[in-house]
């Protein structure tokens, strides 16, 4: 197959950011994607229905011209926090404001201090959401120092996750970024009420890669990424068909100086070349046929939404990735993949 083409995908998981940022990276997620979850982390994160039409707004604002107006609808999330009110999630739900509220465990990875300390205090939250049928997002990572962090999203499952769907059994629960087989099996075993995203660069690189030949700052996101068993245990999920398995990139972008630090932050950029990333996995595994259920559909479904109407078409044809993407502030940004050659490329 040289040229596919499918309806046109959602992206389940995006840091949009804000000001220069926001319009340096908008522009590729737009030009991909029909729809997209939009991450509630900004520095001052996203807590009630009123931050995030005002974040809406200037997403909208931020769109390049009349054609990503009409093509992209932004997705809000609401960053829960301790304190979060049951009567704005309903609020936020009901208007249409929220489409899903994320869970960020205080201090799990980029802008979470104001996450989750003690996930009992949100069960009026998760009842409420659960009656609505409000999806809840989570980063699926214990934070104890003391436990391996290559471990984290295992323990989570045992620990925060078990208990939490016994309580909730009809709670719809995202897990973001899936790292491990573990977490692969649980969503599978629980299939209905739960799902999972996996990102591009999970299928494609294993911790080995933030290693090779020196410390690879640009392949450091959280969750980290596990041993090779683990990304192929992503890629069989995602390839499989399954429908608890979609598209969200977790496309999160950082000025180069944050990344190439003495502590340089977590996040990886994808929006650039998302959907070839995945197209070349897809390729790879022999199940271009399976793109669209992955890419367009399972996910709208889970969310209880229409796929997009409208489509995309790649072409097989090796082309290459820029070294760095301009801000408009003055800083950069480093794409995945950076300088490499992809071998499917996005037609429009
Ligand atoms: O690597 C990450 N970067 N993981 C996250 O969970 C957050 C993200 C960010 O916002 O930079
Ligand atoms: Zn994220």
């Amino acid at each position: 197959m040289t040229e596919i083409t499918i309806r046109r995908p959602d992206d389940w998981h995006v840091h949009l950011r804000d000001d220069a940022m926001l319009e340096a990276v908008l522009p590729f997620t737009a030009r991909q994607f029909g729809r997209a979850i939009v991450m509630p982390n900004l520095a001052a994160p996203v807590t009630t229905p009123a931050m995030a039409a005002d974040y809406r707004r200037r997403i909208l604002q931020a769109l390049p011209d009349e054609k990503a107006a009409e093509n992209f609808i932004p997705l809000m999330t609401c960053y829960l926090t301790d304190d979060t009110a049951v009567n704005d999630i309903q609020n936020g739900y009901a208007d249409g404001v929220f489409a899903a509220a994320k869970l960020y465990p205080a201090n799990a990875t980029t802008n979470s201090a104001h996450g989750v300390t003690d996930i009992t205090r949100l069960e009026p939250v998760f009842a409420k959401m659960q009656e609505m049928g409000m999806p809840l997002l989570l980063h699926g990572e214990v934070t104890d120092p003391a436990v391996d962090i290559f471990d984290r999203e295992a323990v989570y499952i045992d620990q925060v996750l078990t208990p939490l769907i016994e309580e909730f059994p009809t709670l719809k629960i995202v897990m973001e970024h899936v790292t491990t087989k573990d977490a692969v099996k649980f969503v599978r075993a629980h299939k209905g009420q739960m799902a999972a995203t996996i990102t591009a660069h999970h299928l494609m690189i294993s911790r080995n890669d933030i290693f090779a030949g020196g410390i690879r700052p640009h392949r450091y996101c959280l969750p980290i990424a596990k041993r090779e068993v683990h990304r192929l245990a992503l890629r069989e999920a995602a390839t499989s068909g399954d429908s608890c398995f979609f598209l969200g990139t977790d496309t999160a972008p950082h000025p180069i100086d944050d990344k190439e630090a003495a502590c340089g932050c977590a996040g990886i950029f994808t929006a650039a070349n998302a959907l070839e990333l995945y197209t070349q996995v897809f390729d790879e595994e022999n199940a271009l046929d399976r793109l669209e259920g992955f890419a367009s559909l399972h996910g709208p479904a889970f969310y209880g939404m229409d796929a997009n109407e409208g489509s995309v078409t790649l072409v097989k044809e090796n082309w290459r990735v820029p070294g760095t993407i301009a801000v408009p502030d003055g800083s950069s940004v480093h794409p995945f993949r950076a300088g490499e050659t992809l071998n499917w490329k996005l037609k429009n």
